[in-house]
């Protein structure tokens, strides 16, 4: 099937950056979410990569403000009745997952694939929300969706071979790397991730040992791009939390949310974006 018009739901820290890819690979993409201060905040995130590629000297003024103008944002589901492809990327719950799913049923012709950009929750129950199990798949993009070249696409119990074929050809067409992985708690890479993340918040815990000297260490020794603090700084605590609780009720106590973690969510330190998490952030 080919996809002449994609949308992603939500604007946030994912739906932003897919919504860019998306347009980088030259289809128009809508931007839907239901808060017009994070739509704008949205359209400011996708500017600002494309004015970074210009700074760089990658694309000239007038070629970012092209590929920008193929992002349309919007608050309403007008816009999608002709939208092939839809990438939903609303917070991490399942109920308002599955009520976004319900109304894109409405909202979206019968032919549309909706996909759902979730880190670790079931397909198949999104999928249960609408008339059209079928065309429901799971298309995980990693932070920041910009750079990150790998993507999981992940069929539900009810997913057809063709919509996992279109969202496997979907994913190349954006220049990513799609893996096909089979649906559970956190699929492969957070399944992975979490389990290491977790071991670094432990040893923090248990050792005093500081975010700062265990990042250090990691970055040295593993070399990866960064530390397991700055890392789930970057994504956001609320999220890791979340995913934490999922793979938890799925995998047991290996899983649970650390005490730092839980005090950090409930004091509303969020990481970057809230300018306090395990770090603190100016500007
Ligand atoms: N943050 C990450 O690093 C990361 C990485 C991979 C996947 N994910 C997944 O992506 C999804 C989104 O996460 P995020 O970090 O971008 O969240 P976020 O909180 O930054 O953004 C969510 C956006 O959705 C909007 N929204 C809420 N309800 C809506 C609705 N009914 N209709 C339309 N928009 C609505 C909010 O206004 C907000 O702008 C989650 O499922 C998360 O697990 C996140």
């Amino acid at each position: 099937m080919y996809v002449f018009k994609a949308a992603v739901i939500g604007a946030g820290t994912m739906g932003a950056e897919i919504a860019q890819v998306i347009s980088w690979s030259g289809l128009p993409v809508v931007l839907k979410d239901i808060d017009r201060t994070l739509l704008d905040r949205g359209m400011a995130q996708a500017r600002s990569i494309y004015q970074r590629r210009v700074d760089r000297g990658k694309m000239t003024p007038d070629e970012a403000e092209a590929k920008l103008a193929l992002i349309t944002p919007t608050l309403s589901y007008d816009e999608l009745k002709d939208a092939d492809f839809v990438i939903e990327a609303v917070p991490e719950k399942m109920e308002l997952k599955k009520a976004v799913f319900a109304e894109l049923d409405e909202a979206c012709q019968s032919t549309a694939i909706l996909a759902s950009n979730t880190s670790a929750l079931s397909i198949s129950e999104m999928a249960a929300a609408t008339r059209r199990p079928d065309r429901v798949v799971g298309v995980h993009f990693f932070f920041p969706a910009s750079v990150m070249k790998l993507v999981e696409v992940i069929a539900g119990a009810k997913t057809s071979e063709e919509t996992m074929d279109t969202a496997v050809e979907f994913v190349e067409s954006l220049r990513k790397i799609p893996v096909r992985v089979k649906e559970c708690p956190g699929f492969l890479v957070n399944r992975v991730l979490l389990a290491a993340m977790r071991q670094a918040l432990v040893f923090h815990e248990e050792t005093g040992e500081t975010p700062q000297a265990i990042d250090a260490a990691i970055k040295e020794g593993g070399g990866v791009p960064m530390g397991p603090f700055t890392l789930a700084d970057t994504l956001g605590l609320d999220i890791v939390l979340e995913v934490c609780r999922t793979l938890q009720a799925a995998y047991g106590p290996r899983f649970s949310a650390t005490p730092s973690l839980e005090r950090l969510v409930a004091e509303g330190k969020l990481g970057a974006k809230r300018g306090q998490g395990f770090y603190q952030y100016s500007g």
